[in-house]
């Protein structure tokens, strides 16, 4: 195959990009988000202060944008994200309590009715636990209004879009010996036991110095899929771009057959958020970097 999304597909799995909706205009940005990739993420344009700025006023126009972008050049969308401590507007930052979480569920029913039946997966919580050994919720504003926030709103929006495969999405959760994948764990095998709708676990796949791809990461996503949840790779970047760890990334995905796919977190190195790290697989002027010719041929 000659793109990532096509050679993905090729064992029923997508390629994905995270977008910016403001680059869409750049024809080279445009032309290689198109050709390549069979899957988006909104980069920031799904979040909760992009679509709802003011409390009970949605605005979904930048993420119609990308929506709208992604269906007509072919893609699935995956939706991201409806309950997080960051990016929240400054309404919800000042809430706390039971407005909050009234909030927090009016939110996920505002958002995933405006895009119900269309959207593969969505990321219900993000980033809900702490770095560190301490294997414990992160502390923030949601955590503060009860530990059962994260099965609220996976209950909320399995209830709002029966259609949706509802994800929990972290990073530093790829390292099987980590306490923090080792706290996510026991969740998920939590909410499998009792009932509590939840379809997939997302692995954000930021690798950098601080927190280096480990090859038992193939080990994690089987031992998720065995809880009987699908996995995926959602906003994958590597510091440097090694080719052989981009390629051990997809063929770890690949191992497991309920890896539904791999996102990487933007096109070319100079519109990641971590461009310093030159971490994509794209150059900068949109020629193909080392690690995507890696890619191609591991998929
Ligand atoms: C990042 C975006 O890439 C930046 O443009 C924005 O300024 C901050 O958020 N984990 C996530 C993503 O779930 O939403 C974050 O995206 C990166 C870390």
């Amino acid at each position: 195959e000659s793109t990532l999304g096509a050679a993905a597909a090729q064992s029923g799995r997508y390629f994905g990009v995270a977008i910016a909706g403001n680059r869409l205009s750049d024809s080279t940005y445009a032309t290689i988000a198109a050709r390549e990739f069979n899957s988006v993420t909104a980069e920031n344009e799904m979040k909760i202060d992009a679509t709802e700025p003011q409390r009970g006023q949605f605005n979904f126009t930048a993420a119609d944008r990308v929506y709208n972008w992604a269906v007509q050049n072919g893609k699935e969308v995956r939706g991201h994200t409806l309950a997080w401590h960051s990016q929240q507007p400054g309404w919800m930052q000042s809430l706390s309590g039971n407005a909050l979480r009234q909030a927090m569920i009016d939110h996920i029913n505002g958002v995933m009715s405006h895009y119900k039946g269309k959207i593969a997966q969505w990321d219900v919580v993000n980033e809900a636990f702490a770095d560190g050994s301490s294997g414990a919720r992160r502390d923030s504003n949601l955590q503060r209004t009860g530990n059962d926030w994260i099965e609220v709103a996976f209950r909320a929006a399995r209830a709002a879009d029966p259609s949706a495969k509802l994800c929990y999405n972290d990073y530093n959760v790829e390292n099987w010996t980590w306490a923090k994948t080792q706290a996510m764990y026991a969740m998920v095998r939590d909410f499998k036991q009792r009932g509590v709708p939840i379809d997939c676990v997302g692995f954000q796949s930021h690798f950098n110095s601080g927190s280096p791809y480990n090859a038992n990461f193939r080990t994690t996503l089987q031992n998720f899929a065995a809880l009987g949840v699908d996995v995926a790779v959602t906003e994958l970047d590597i510091q440097g771009a090694s080719p052989s760890t981009y390629a051990a990334v997809v063929n770890d995905c690949l191992a497991v057959s309920r890896c539904l796919g791999v996102t990487v977190w933007g096109v070319r190195d100079s519109d990641s958020w971590r461009a310093e790290h030159t971490p994509l697989l794209f150059n900068n002027d949109g020629s193909k970097k080392p690690a995507y010719t890696a890619v191609l041929n591991a998929l």
